[in-house]
């Protein structure tokens, strides 16, 4: 099979951030942050979890540490939140005190944390290659072309931009600009009711799948109600009656973890496990989405979880590392928890942040050398805050 079969077979886009070649130096720009200034100790360094320990004791109420539910458990134990990337941006706002946020997650979550913190504060991404591949997807060039092919197709007007909270600063300032919210996974219903009180259609940016779910699922849209804007064609490979006819306009962007999980994995985890309930995360494709039993955000998923009774057999549709930790904790209570596929699922770019990085940024902080600080030109941060506080304003 050729490398475009595979692509066209699996849906997948190229994107301008070719993880596989970051440290080799074939791609300055998306390495940025693979060799790190000073020392990065060993992983096989034996103090690492002392070593982190002591820094952050060091640095006292100076420094809030925030963890994804993706993030490896060595990461995650240092946490002093962990959370889904809604929770994580209320949280990261609720601590003006705190004068260092080092975020253990991905770029575009450290730069809404620097949107919605004040000047005083820094955040700090421990490694500055934990990017995100569906944010990638959408870049402002591309996004600013889109508008214009809706502007001569006569309908930017009717337009509200909703943009998934997985996007750049920049795509985010365009959507404060143009009247638009952004919304997690928690919250996209709510995001999408509210964009269709102020105008007809929404441009979705730039997951696909979460815009496409929700509007038939949440918002009972019918599939034909949704458009794909594929930026990567002429006027998104749209013609002006297609923009005109549909009320969502879908930018072709997707998550490469949730975009593994397909209805194969669905059948197949009900043979094998007989009762089980499946429960996906909303970046799944449509077809795994309508399959499964619940469909929610990170936090959903553990909460679910939670109140389940004991004896309750779960296939969860969501990264690995918040699977295999949910599958550890549960075990106890006698609840079954597995992978919905059988094929390994981390998310590499979450995966950067491991714990010689977290060492090495906290020890820097705790000997007074800012490091790998993630910060929003002003121009970009009004706009985008404008777009994030809407969001938080949400009834
Ligand atoms: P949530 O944490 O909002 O559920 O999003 C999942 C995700 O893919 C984050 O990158
Ligand atoms: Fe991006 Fe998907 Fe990884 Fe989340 S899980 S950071 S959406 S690639």
């Amino acid at each position: 099979m050729t490398t475009a079969q595979t692509r066209q077979e699996l849906d997948v886009q190229p994107t301008p951030l070719a993880l596989l070649l970051l440290g080799r130096e074939a791609d300055p720009r998306s390495e940025r942050g693979v060799e790190c200034p000073g020392d990065l100790p060993l992983p096989s360094d034996p103090d690492l979890v002392e070593r982190a320990r002591a820094a952050k004791e060091k640095l006292g109420d100076k420094v809030f540490v925030l963890g994804h539910h993706y993030q490896r458990d060595e990461v995650i134990q240092f946490a002093d939140v962990t959370g889904d990337s809604f929770k994580l941006a209320r949280d990261a706002a609720a601590r003006p005190e705190a004068e260092y946020i080092v975020f253990c997650g991905v770029h575009f979550m450290a730069e809404s944390a620097d949107i919605l913190t004040s000047d005083d504060q820094k955040v700090v991404l421990p490694d500055l290659a934990a990017g995100c591949s569906m944010a990638d997807m959408a870049t402002a060039e591309q996004v600013a072309e889109c508008w214009d092919v809706l502007t001569e197709a006569g309908i930017a007007e009717q337009v509200v931009p909703v943009s998934y909270m997985n996007s750049s600063a920049d795509i985010k300032a365009f959507t404060g600009k143009h009247g638009g919210t952004i919304c997690t996974s928690s919250n996209a219903k709510r995001a999408l009711e509210w964009a269709f009180s102020q105008g007809e259609k929404v441009l979705f940016l730039p997951d696909q799948h979460l815009g496409r779910n929700t509007a038939v699922r949440d918002l009972g849209m019918t599939l034909e109600d949704c458009v794909v804007y594929n930026p990567h064609k002429p006027n998104g490979g749209l013609t002006a009656e297609q923009l005109r006819d549909a009320k969502m306009i879908l930018w072709r962007g997707h998550c490469s973890v949730h975009g593994r999980f397909n209805l194969d994995s669905v059948n197949d985890v009900r043979e094998r496990i007989p009762g089980v309930n499946v429960l996906v995360h909303p970046e799944c494709k449509h077809e795994v989405v309508s399959a499964a039993d619940y469909v929610g955000s990170t936090e959903y998923i553990i909460k679910t979880l939670e109140a389940a009774p004991a004896g309750s057999k779960w296939a969860i549709g969501t990264e690995l590392n918040l699977v295999r930790r949910l599958a550890n904790r549960f075990a106890d209570e006698g609840k079954e928890v597995v992978f919905l596929d059988r094929t390994v699922c981390f998310c590499s770019t979450m995966n950067r942040i491991d714990l010689p990085h977290l060492v090495w940024a906290l020890e820097s902080l705790a000997d007074g050398s800012l490091v790998n600080r993630i910060e929003v030109d002003k121009e970009t941060e009004a706009f985008a805050k404008l777009a994030l506080e809407r969001m938080l304003a949400l009834p």
